[in-house]
């Protein structure tokens, strides 16, 4: 392991239960020139360190907006937005890709995996784009495909292998820069409901192992109720915000009064 490897986990992912991503007033709209959709109306919210959270709502109510804005990958017309204590808004477009390379992964339906590639190749990658040697990165990628237990595919490429390895190794490639925060777009959209509990199996024991903070669009109430909190939003608003207070008898309350598990 790298010293900046190391450096990272012990910066990125310490569980001290502060905030990490905070939200106030949040706008943003779109402009076609011909309609004008207000996609964020006003989002505020705190989301700790180390928390795993769910984004839910019907279609076209503003998730993927949501998770774009709070990442950085779109701007938006008002408001604030900080990510560990950084103003992402007043980045260059260079500084944003690098903080996002450097802190944050994603496993969005779109970032596909590069069919002429071998698992182990799509998953080092943003690593030789960032500039890690490429021992160190094929190092690296085989520890990230080694903890979704896909070792043993390294050398195969993405249509040799089934839809939940594939979204297996997207999820590798999503973590190979230990992030502190990883960004889940139906991250088992595509899955059938076995594959789907496998890769929330997977996602939980990361986010309780190493506190890695998970935000996760989803339509699944399955897949929502397996983490801490459950965000609902309707029409660019959030309309509830609920965390789990006692797991084993599925009690939720109101995430403001709600702390702890
Ligand atoms: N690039 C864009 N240009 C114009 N309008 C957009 C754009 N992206 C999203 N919208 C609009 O903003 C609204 C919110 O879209 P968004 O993609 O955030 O919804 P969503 O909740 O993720 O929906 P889904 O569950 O279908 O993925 C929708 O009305 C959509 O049409
Ligand atoms: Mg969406």
């Amino acid at each position: 392991m790298t010293v900046e490897h190391t450096r990272m986990q012990e910066d990125d992912a310490s569980p001290d239960g502060s905030a990490i991503i905070q939200a106030a007033e949040v706008v943003k709209t779109y402009d076609t020139g011909k309609v004008k959709v207000e996609a964020l109306r006003g989002i505020s919210l705190t989301i700790d360190r180390g928390e795993m959270v769910a984004i839910m709502g019907p279609s076209g109510c503003g998730k993927t907006t949501l998770l774009n804005c709070l990442s950085g990958l779109d701007d938006i017309d008002s408001g604030l937005v900080s990510v560990d204590g950084t103003d992402l808004s007043i980045m260059s477009d260079n500084d944003k890709t690098e903080y996002r390379a450097r802190h944050m992964g994603f496993v969005f339906q779109f970032y596909n995996l590069l069919p002429v590639l071998s698992s182990v190749e799509n998953v080092e990658l943003p690593l030789l784009v960032s500039g890690v040697s490429a021992r160190d990165s094929r190092e690296r990628a085989l520890e990230a495909l080694d903890r979704v237990h896909l070792r043993d595919w390294a050398e195969h490429k993405p249509a040799e292998l089934s839809g939940g390895q594939r979204q297996r190794v997207t999820i590798a490639r999503s973590l190979v820069n230990n992030p502190a925060i990883v960004w889940g777009d139906e991250p088992t959209g595509d899955l059938d409901s076995t594959n789907a509990n496998e890769i929330m199996d997977l996602l939980c024991d990361l986010n309780e192992r190493h506190q890695q903070t998970f935000v996760l669009v989803t339509h699944a109430l399955e897949v929502a109720e397996r983490t801490g909190r459950i965000i609902k939003m309707q029409d660019g608003r959030i309309i509830s915000d609920n965390r789990i207070i006692n797991r084993a008898a599925g009690i939720w309350g109101p995430a403001a009064e709600a702390k702890t598990e």
